[in-house]
């Protein structure tokens, strides 16, 4: 049986290293750039989507050094997701993992361009993985690129969450926004992991299945958090979604009924798992945390 927490807090330092590798130091030039980077990157992140990743290789039975540089990357595009979500012209947030948000510390230019280029940093070491054969690295490639982009991924649900703001969407049009700002980038790390593992076609289509209700899952507790939580526990400003009459389901249907569809979601994402031939206990173990979550 493996030990979990052990499990989980390697993941985390796995990542780190490898950010820490492919990341220029803040004494390289453009100095305030790399320290803008590091300021977002190295804050204290959850580092959820690269340890969903590992957890799925290692469930389908991969050696972690085969995922360390993907792992990176999505941690990447996620950090760039977040710098920018922050931004006056966006969410206008102050506070992001425990700390000034980048625009806050560094200027509004520097945090859009450390977001950009966070981005290309990711798309170079997947291009550049030489773990991975060239196949691979060209799915991941178009996997994340879809998962950040758009008609399906994480910009356009950003474009669509900004376009609700104000205005009662409805349940159907929540869960498209979900999906895609959030659910998307959390279901290719997912898919990464397996099809990095060697997954069969089979298998890949549970995780997938799995994923796209996690990650579902994942940002109702998102919106639950900003109305349970404090500002000092989620290390964001918490409250700001009433505030800025975001599309979330606690502001749809209340908590209550919310708490209960987080459950149903969480129970489908398992489900999808019982058709998995492999001991899935590590990743229905994630779906119960992200459940449960409290940050
Ligand atoms: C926050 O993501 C933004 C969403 C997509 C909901 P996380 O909750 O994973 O934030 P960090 O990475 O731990 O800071
Ligand atoms: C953001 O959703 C999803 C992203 C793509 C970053 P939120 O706007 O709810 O995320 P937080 O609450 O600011 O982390
Ligand atoms: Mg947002
Ligand atoms: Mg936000
Ligand atoms: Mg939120």
């Amino acid at each position: 049986m493996i030990d979990k927490a052990k499990f989980f807090a390697d993941c985390r330092l796995r990542v780190d290293a490898e950010l820490d590798r492919l990341i220029p130091a803040g004494s390289v030039e453009p100095h305030r750039l790399h320290e803008a980077i590091r300021w977002s990157v190295f804050a204290g992140g959850k580092r959820f989507r690269p340890v969903l990743m590992m957890a799925v290789a290692r469930t389908f039975g991969a050696d972690l050094e085969l995922t360390d540089r993907t792992a990176a990357a999505v941690e990447m595009i996620h950090t760039f997701s977040l710098i920018h979500d922050d931004l006056p012209a966006m969410d206008n947030d102050d506070l992001r993992r425990g700390r000034e948000t980048c625009h806050k510390k560094f200027g509004d230019a520097v945090a859009i361009l450390a977001g950009d280029v966070l981005q290309t940093l990711a798309f170079k070491a997947l291009a550049e993985d030489d773990r991975l054969p060239v196949d691979v690295r060209l799915k991941m490639v178009s996997l994340f690129a879809d998962a950040s982009g758009t008609p399906h991924g994480m910009v356009a649900g950003q474009q669509l969450d900004l376009e609700a703001e104000g205005r009662d969407v409805g349940i159907r049009a929540i869960e498209e926004i979900h999906e895609r700002k959030t659910g998307a980038l959390i279901s290719a790390s997912a898919i990464a992991g397996a099809v990095i593992a060697g997954a069969n076609d089979s298998e890949i289509d549970s995780i997938e299945r799995y994923a796209t209700r996690l990650g579902l899952l994942f940002q109702i507790t998102d919106d639950l958090l900003d109305v349970t939580q404090s500002s000092e526990t989620i290390g964001k400003t918490a409250g700001k979604d009433v505030h800025a009459r975001k599309a979330t389901y606690p502001g749809h249907m209340g908590i209550d009924a919310t708490r209960v569809l987080a459950r149903e979601v969480c129970k489908d994402a398992n489900d999808a798992l019982t058709a998995i031939d492999h001991d899935t206990d590590l990743l229905s173990y994630i779906s119960e945390n992200i459940l449960n979550r409290e940050t």
